[in-house]
């Protein structure tokens, strides 16, 4: 058995477009129902977890998991330039309360992707306004986040920075967003993307400090780029703009979110695709459990001191049983390098439901499985399994 820290912190995390349903006022629901998209379908009722989030955290709080990651719909809450809803604010509230009541400690996600319309159509992140804007809206969201310790101000802003910017048809040529997710056939970061993203996340920062003792950081999709013998400068090269710049911003920050699912080879001309005869999950992404505790590693290394979130680690698969041992594998290396000294504060499973990835319903990444018309929960036999693991605070290794 591999024992985790005393006060590791074990849970589930979601965002709001994903699973809430109806989002209308996003960037991403007019991109879904645009005429010519080349998204496969829209995110329509998603979870319909707007009302269903006390089931919801039930199910976290009834398998034994404690924490629950879940973002703040922007769009909602401003829904027009200016205009802050009181009533949306209230109903996040109602979140944080209901995570209280059930004994779940809420982690709650500033920026989770998605945008408002109105903010998109002002320019987006590439808008002159955009670091003022988001440091408005943190400070509109004070309200929902008073008594909240820990706070994500913007999820993947490597990822923002790579389909901000580009051309929507570009980043959805092929079979949908989600199969772009990945590190090989990925678009280049926008750098003025990636500075406006930086200065928006310090700026939310100084709102939190100003206000109240939050622990806030960024997550940070990490890639585990791994160099063909003999292409260390290439991969290196090819990665610190990709993951390990954003982990080097994070220098300061109370903590780090690590996000991590899969690993890209690169060549000596760059990312290779998934080998054929790799496994691959149903985001077409090799099976890799190892990715999380190389991703853990190089946060710490750019970052060194700042305590590391694992924030998300999952995989898209239809068989429960193999959920179950990518997350043991994923758990045996993120043990090794917490084993090596370094801080890992909690463990987070993306994603708590089968839910909205980017395009698409058919990559399954959820504890819970949710039926598509009734909405009916289905609690898997993973999700009970990462309980166990977190009462027991430990987890049997993987062979
Ligand atoms: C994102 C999630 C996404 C997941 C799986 C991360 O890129 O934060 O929104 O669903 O990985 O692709």
């Amino acid at each position: 058995m591999l024992h985790f820290p005393g006060g590791f912190r074990w849970g589930s995390t979601t965002a709001a477009h994903q699973i809430e349903g109806n989002n209308v006022n996003t960037d991403w629901w007019a991109r879904e129902h645009a005429s010519g998209t080349t998204i496969e379908e829209p995110s329509g009722d998603a979870c319909d977890s707007y009302h269903r989030y006390r089931e919801d955290m039930q199910v976290l709080a009834d398998v034994g998991l404690g924490m629950y990651r879940f973002s703040l719909e922007w769009a909602r809450i401003e829904p027009e330039k200016g205009f802050v809803s009181r009533a949306e604010l209230d109903h996040y509230r109602r979140m944080v309360d209901t995570a209280r009541e059930l004994g779940i400690e809420p982690m709650v996600t500033l920026h989770h992707f998605t945008i408002p319309r109105w903010f998109e159509s002002d320019g987006g992140w590439l808008a002159p306004d955009a670091v003022d804007r988001f440091a408005r809206f943190t400070e509109a969201a004070l309200p929902v986040l008073d008594g909240v310790e820990w706070v994500c101000t913007i999820n993947e802003p490597n990822m923002v920075a790579m389909f901000a910017g580009t051309d929507p048809a570009a980043v959805d040529s092929g079979a949908g967003a989600h199969t772009t997710m990945q590190a090989f056939g990925q678009p280049a970061p926008n750098p003025r993307v990636a500075d406006t993203l930086l200065a928006a996340h310090r700026a939310a920062r100084d709102v939190l400090g100003a206000a109240g003792p939050f622990r806030s950081g960024w997550t940070v999709a990490t890639q585990d780029f791994q160099p063909e013998p003999g292409c260390e400068e290439i991969a290196r090269a090819y990665a610190y703009p990709r993951d390990a710049w954003y982990l080097e911003a994070a220098r300061g920050d109370d903590w780090v979110g690590v996000q991590a699912y899969t690993r890209t080879k690169v060549g000596a001309d760059g990312p290779l695709p998934v080998p054929d005869d790799a496994e691959t999950t149903l985001t077409g992404w090799e099976v890799y459990p190892g990715a999380l505790e190389d991703g853990v590693r190089l946060a710490h290394a750019m970052a060194p001191g700042v305590p590391v979130f694992v924030t998300e680690n999952g995989i898209a698969t239809a068989d429960d049983a193999r959920r179950i041992e990518y997350v043991r594998g994923a758990l045996t290396g993120l043990h090794a390098a917490i084993a090596d000294g370094i801080r890992v504060e909690g463990y987070l499973y993306w994603s708590l439901l089968d839910n909205y990835e980017w395009g698409s319903y058919a990559p399954t990444f959820g504890l819970v499985a949710v039926d598509r018309e009734t909405f009916v929960r289905a609690v898997k036999p993973s999700a009970s399994w990462l309980g166990e693991v977190a009462r027991a605070n430990a987890v049997e290794s993987s062979p």
